[in-house]
C-alpha cells in the first residue's frame, strides 16, 4: 500500500514540475550575430517583405515588428505541444493557419488575380512584438493545401503579440503610413503604440484563458492534496 501511495505521489510531483516546451529564445542581439553568419536577420527580413506588402495592397496600417521581451516571458508559460496555441493577446505562426489563410485570402480577393501562395503571419497589420525560440521537442501543426493535410513538425517557433485574433479589418486601405498612431519609419511601417493600445481586449479570449487557468489551478491543488495525504498515509 505504501509503494503504491509512494508511487501515486511520485506521478503527481512529476506533473507539477512537468518540463518546458521552449528551449532558448532568440534575442535582439543574438538576431544581428545571426545575421552576419549564415541567414539574415529575421526580424529586418520581415520588417522588409511587411513593407513591400503594404505597398502592394496599400495598406495604410502595417505596424513595424520588434523582438519583445515581454512576450518572452508570456510564452515561458507554455510547457507542451498542446498549449502552443494562440492566446489573448499573442498569436503563434502555424497553429490554426487555415483560418489564418482564410482571413489573408478574404482580404487580398478583391485586389488581386493571384493570391499570394505562402501564408506567413508576419504579414498581420497590427502585429508589434514579436520572438522566435527553439522548441525542446517537435510540435506538429497541420494544415491544408488544396485537399492536401500537410503536418508541419516545428523544432521553433514564431510568436507574434499582441493581437489575440486577427480578421479583414485589421488592414485598413490608404497609401503605406498614412493611418498610423505614433507616427511612422523610413520604410513607412506604423511605428509600435505602447502595448495597452494595441491588445485585442476582448471579452472571450480573456475570458478563455482564465478558465484554462482556473483548471490548472485545481489540478495543482488536487495534485498537492494527494501528495499531502500520501504523506499522511505513510507516517
Ligand atoms: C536553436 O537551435 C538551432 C539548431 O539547433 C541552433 O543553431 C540555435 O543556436 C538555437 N538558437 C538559440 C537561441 O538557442
Ligand atoms: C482534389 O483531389 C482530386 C484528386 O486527387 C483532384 O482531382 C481535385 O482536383 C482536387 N481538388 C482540389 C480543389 O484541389
Amino acid at each position: 500500500m505504501k509503494t503504491l501511495l509512494g508511487l501515486v505521489a511520485l506521478f503527481l510531483s512529476a506533473n507539477l514540475y512537468s518540463t518546458e516546451i521552449i528551449s532558448a529564445c532568440y534575442t535582439e542581439k543574438s538576431y544581428e550575430e545571426n545575421a552576419r553568419e549564415k541567414y539574415r536577420n529575421p526580424l529586418s527580413l520581415m520588417n522588409e517583405m511587411r513593407a513591400e506588402y503594404s505597398v502592394k495592397h496599400q495598406i495604410a496600417n502595417m505596424h513595424e515588428l520588434k523582438y519583445d521581451y515581454e512576450l518572452e516571458k508570456e510564452a515561458r508559460k507554455m510547457k507542451t505541444c498542446a498549449e502552443l496555441k494562440h492566446g489573448s493577446n499573442y498569436r503563434i505562426a502555424r497553429y490554426k493557419q487555415d483560418e489564418s489563410v482564410a482571413v489573408r485570402d478574404e482580404f487580398e480577393k478583391p485586389s488581386v488575380k493571384e493570391l499570394h501562395p505562402f501564408y506567413s503571419m508576419y504579414l498581420e497589420p497590427l502585429m508589434t512584438a514579436f520572438i522566435r525560440c527553439n522548441l525542446t521537442a517537435k510540435c506538429e501543426f497541420p494544415f491544408h493545401e488544396g485537399n492536401r493535410t500537410f503536418r508541419h513538425r516545428a523544432t521553433f517557433i514564431d510568436i507574434y503579440g499582441y493581437r489575440g485574433t486577427f480578421s479583414v479589418s485589421d488592414f485598413q486601405r490608404g497609401p503605406p503610413g498614412s493611418k498610423c498612431t505614433h507616427g511612422k519609419t523610413e520604410k513607412d511601417l506604423c511605428i509600435a503604440p505602447p502595448r495597452s493600445e494595441m491588445e485585442t481586449g476582448g471579452a472571450t479570449g480573456s475570458g478563455q484563458e482564465s478558465k484554462e487557468s482556473n483548471i490548472g489551478a485545481v489540478n495543482s491543488m488536487v495534485s498537492y492534496l494527494f501528495i499531502a495525504l500520501t504523506i499522511v498515509f505513510l507516517k
